[in-house]
């Protein structure tokens, strides 16, 4: 994924912060002008690092999901990251605990009924509660991992959100803030990281908006404390720390298509016969291991989601 910029790469990582103190969400919240009511929260779980509470977790697992592979270790898939907010490197995790995600302000706009700024977790209890889905997941640059994702289907916050007949597509944005990212002071990045899709896409039922991992609130590094896993796609369309989700009739440009369009495009449905300009898509390293395993066309979601893209031209474009 690594685009070796034409400026040269200047900036460290940060030291690690100290193990954060957990501010009542509600209350900050509250005094941001949000207007919800100050209650406590009911506690925290801390794995690789500080992570905030979240409801619902552990979730039941939802039994339509079944891998065909052994799951990640839980090591691997949360040390292993692509979080260019934090830097270039795999190994962010430490720089991430930066991030304070509790309280966390999600802005849902634009062709909507009505504007609106919720914090996440009450979000995710508006939206009805999570469930357990154990996901495969390929990143473009050939690595793999197959992990229970906690999460409430995307078509859930599209109901929620009411958009307009005209609105075709989600825009969403990462947070942006340079004094806690150190890779957001990298100005040759378009930040902040931005990807789309279309609200077909967002309603099919695999589309997941994931709050955990491993049966625990999602640490920082995976994108804590609300992003979305859409497992038919090239990882990067699973954008991390979401803030702000625009309904729109403009096809959004992403953080990685505004940088490189000839590499990174709309659609990026993984498709094991059209390789990347700097990685052939034909098989995939399990993480963890040394294994390669055959690629398969829409990482093996083919039946959920063909549907979708018969009526379009199958060209390359609808794969990268
Ligand atoms: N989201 C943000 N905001 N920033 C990122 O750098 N990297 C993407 C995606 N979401 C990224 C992001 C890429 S390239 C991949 S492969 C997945 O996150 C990785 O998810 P994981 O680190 O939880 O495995």
């Amino acid at each position: 994924m690594l685009i070796r910029p034409w400026r040269p790469w200047s900036l460290s990582e940060n030291e690690i912060t100290p193990e954060s103190t957990y501010l009542n969400r509600r209350q900050v919240l509250a005094g941001m002008g949000f207007g919800v009511a100050a209650t406590a929260i009911s506690g925290s779980v801390f794995a690789k690092g500080a992570m905030a509470a979240v409801t619902g977790i552990p979730a039941e697992r939802n039994p339509a999901f079944v891998l065909d592979r052994d799951i990640t270790d839980e090591e691997e898939a949360t040390t292993y990251t692509n979080f260019y907010e934090f830097g270039s490197s795999k190994n962010i995790w430490r720089a991430a605990q930066k991030l304070v995600t509790d309280p966390w302000a999600v802005t849902i706009d634009g062709m909507v009924e009505e504007d609106i700024t919720i914090d996440a977790e009450d979000l995710v209890a508006k939206l009805g509660g999570v469930e357990e889905r154990l996901y495969r997941h390929r990143c473009v640059e050939a690595w793999a991992m197959a992990v229970p994702w906690t999460g409430i289907p995307l078509k859930k916050l599209v109901e929620f959100a009411r958009p307009d007949a005209g609105a075709k597509y989600l825009r969403i944005e990462t947070f942006h803030d340079t004094s806690i990212a150190s890779g957001q002071r990298q100005s040759w990045y378009p930040w902040p990281y931005v990807e789309g899709l279309t609200v077909q896409e967002a309603n099919n039922e695999l589309a997941l908006l994931a709050t955990g991992i491993y049966g625990k609130p999602m640490p920082n590094q995976n994108g804590a404390p609300i992003r979305l896993v859409l497992p038919w796609k090239y990882g990067f369309k699973s954008i991390k720390s979401i803030r702000r989700i625009t309904f729109t009739d403009q096809q959004p440009v992403s953080f990685w298509q505004d940088l490189q369009a000839k590499e990174y495009g709309f659609w990026a449905n993984v498709n094991p016969e059209y390789a990347h300009p700097r990685w052939s898509q034909a098989t995939e390293r399990l993480l963890g291991s040394n294994e390669r395993v055959p690629t398969q066309k829409y990482n093996g979601y083919a039946e959920w989601v063909e549907p979708l893209y018969a009526a379009m031209p199958q060209t390359r474009e609808l794969f990268f």
